[in-house]
C-alpha cells in the first residue's frame, strides 16, 4: 500500500494509474476506521483496478462549537485496517486546500433540512471537499454509505448537475451487535450515553414496523417513534421522501421514504435513518 501525503503526491499517482488504463475506486472518509468504513472498501474492492481511501477531517464542514479539534485519530489503525481491506494507496495529507483557495460548491434544497437545517454549511464544506477529492483522485467510482443518507443524496445530485465523470455508489448502514450505527463518533459516548443512544434505532425501527403493519399517517408514526426515543435532546426524527427529502404527511407505497433521526447523548449528536 502506498502512503500518499500531498495533494501533488496523490495527483501524480493518480494520473500514471490513468495513463496505464487502471480503473480507479475511491472511498473518502475522516479517519477513526471501523466496519462501516471497510464495507465500503470491500465493495469497491472487487470493481475496480486501483483501491484508494482518503483520510482528512475537513474543516470546512465544521461549524463552530463543534469537535474539529477533538474529532478521534488512529493512523496506525487506519492504515491496518486499509492494508487489510486491499487498498493500493491510502491519502492522508495535513492539509488539502491550495494558498487562496476561493471555490465553494453549494446543492441547493436537499441541504437547507435535516441535518442541514441545523448545521448551516455543514454540506456546502461536505460538497466542497469531495469535488476536490474527486479532481485529485481521478476516480470512476466512489463509494459512500447510507449511513449519512443526506450526505450521499447531497453527492450524487453534485455529481449529476456538474456532469462529474465518476459513479457514486451507495453501501448499507453498518450496525453494531446492539444495533447502534458504528461511528466514529460513538467514541464519545460514555457507557449510560451508549445505553441509551440504542434508542434512536429502536425508534426508527419501530417506525418502520408500524409502517409495514399499514399505518400510513406520518403524524401517527413520528409519535410512536418519539415515544421510544430516549435521547437528551433531540434534534430531528422526520419521515421524508427519499429521493427530495421533503417531507411527507402520509405514506405512498409508490413513493420510497425514509425516517431520519438525529439526537444527542450528552454532548455527542448522532444519526441514523431507516427506509420505509
Ligand atoms: P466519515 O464519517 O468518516 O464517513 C466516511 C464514509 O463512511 C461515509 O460515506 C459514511 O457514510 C460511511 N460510513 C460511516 N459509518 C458507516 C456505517 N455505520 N455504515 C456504513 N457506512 C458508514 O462522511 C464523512 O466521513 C465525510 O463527510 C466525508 C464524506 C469523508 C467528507 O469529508
Amino acid at each position: 500500500m502506498e502512503l500518499l501525503e500531498s495533494a501533488a503526491a496523490m495527483q501524480q499517482w493518480a494520473t500514471a494509474q490513468r495513463a496505464g488504463g487502471q480503473r480507479i475506486g475511491f472511498v473518502p472518509t475522516m479517519g477513526f476506521l471501523h466496519p462501516g468504513h471497510a464495507s465500503l472498501m470491500a465493495l469497491l474492492r472487487p470493481q475496480v483496478d486501483r483501491l484508494v481511501v482518503s483520510v482528512y477531517v475537513n474543516p470546512l464542514q465544521f461549524g463552530p462549537g463543534e469537535d474539529l479539534d477533538r474529532y478521534p485519530r488512529d493512523p496506525e489503525g487506519d492504515a491496518a485496517l486499509c492494508r487489510d481491506q486491499g487498498v493500493d494507496a491510502l491519502f492522508r495529507p495535513p492539509d488539502l486546500y491550495p494558498d487562496g483557495f476561493s471555490t465553494s460548491v453549494s446543492v441547493h434544497g436537499l441541504t437547507e433540512v435535516l441535518c442541514g437545517a441545523t448545521r448551516p454549511g455543514h454540506f456546502e464544506g461536505v460538497a466542497t471537499v469531495c469535488a476536490r477529492l474527486f479532481g485529485l483522485t481521478q476516480c470512476q467510482l466512489a463509494a459512500f454509505g447510507d449511513k449519512d443518507f443526506q450526505q450521499l443524496a447531497v453527492l450524487r445530485r453534485m455529481v449529476r448537475d456538474l456532469a462529474l465523470p465518476l459513479e457514486i455508489v451507495g453501501a448499507p448502514l453498518v450496525r453494531d451487535a446492539d444495533g447502534v450505527a458504528l461511528s466514529s463518533r460513538n467514541k464519545y459516548l460514555s457507557e449510560s450515553e451508549r445505553g441509551r443512544a440504542r434508542s434512536l434505532h429502536r425508534a426508527l425501527f419501530g417506525m418502520q414496523q408500524r409502517a409495514a403493519a399499514g399505518e400510513r399517517d406520518v403524524a401517527a408514526l413520528l409519535a410512536h417513534g418519539r415515544s421510544l426515543l430516549d435521547a437528551d435532546r433531540v434534534d430531528y426524527l422526520q419521515i421524508v421522501g427519499a429521493e427530495d427529502l421533503q417531507p411527507l404527511t402520509g405514506l405512498d407505497p409508490a413513493v420510497p421514504a425514509r425516517a431520519l433521526g438525529a439526537a444527542f447523548y450528552g454532548a455527542t449528536r448522532l444519526i441514523d435513518n431507516v427506509a420505509l
